[in-house]
């Protein structure tokens, strides 16, 4: 779907606008919000793009840089931490070769921090775009990184 049709989705309303933001983004390769995007929204909802600029930079699930095909956020909040977080956002720092917020070159993976996921119980853990991964080993993160990876080519 593209953006005129996800914004012909929704009722020219303010309340839709994280709605909006989300589908756009989700659209896209690079999940990113586009300079382009941002301005198409804020006439649509007829609010300024200051307001859209605003929330898209406030929230952490947008970003108005591109990104990689999949979006990892690792847990660094206590809990995580205590159970090895650390370790686990080293390795994978090493295994994809970028730091924070930086994308694999293949485009693949953007690495990103998060707060708490919700999943304290299966510390430590991180997301990839929608889907849950608890507790997390080196072993592990090679399998599930694999497994992305091989979808792609497969
Ligand atoms: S602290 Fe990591 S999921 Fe809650």
């Amino acid at each position: 779907m593209n953006r005129e049709e996800i914004l012909k989705k929704y009722e020219p309303t303010r309340e839709n606008l994280l709605y909006i933001l989300h589908d756009i983004q989700d659209s896209k390769n690079e999940k990113y919000l586009s300079e382009e995007d941002l301005v198409a929204v804020s006439r649509y909802l007829k609010i300024s793009r200051s307001e859209v600029v605003g929330v898209a930079t406030f929230y952490t699930m947008f970003s108005v840089k591109k990104r990689g095909q999949h979006i990892i956020r690792v847990c660094v909040s206590p809990p995580c931490q205590l159970m090895g977080g650390n370790t686990i956002f080293n390795y994978l720092r090493k295994t994809l070769g970028v730091k924070e917020g930086e994308t694999t070159s293949d485009n693949m993976f953007t690495l990103e921090s998060s707060s708490c996921l919700g999943v304290c119980a299966v510390a430590p853990a991180m997301m990839i775009d929608d889907q849950m991964f608890g507790n997390l080993t080196p072993e592990k993160i090679d399998e599930i990184i694999t497994r992305y990876r091989e979808k792609k080519n497969g």
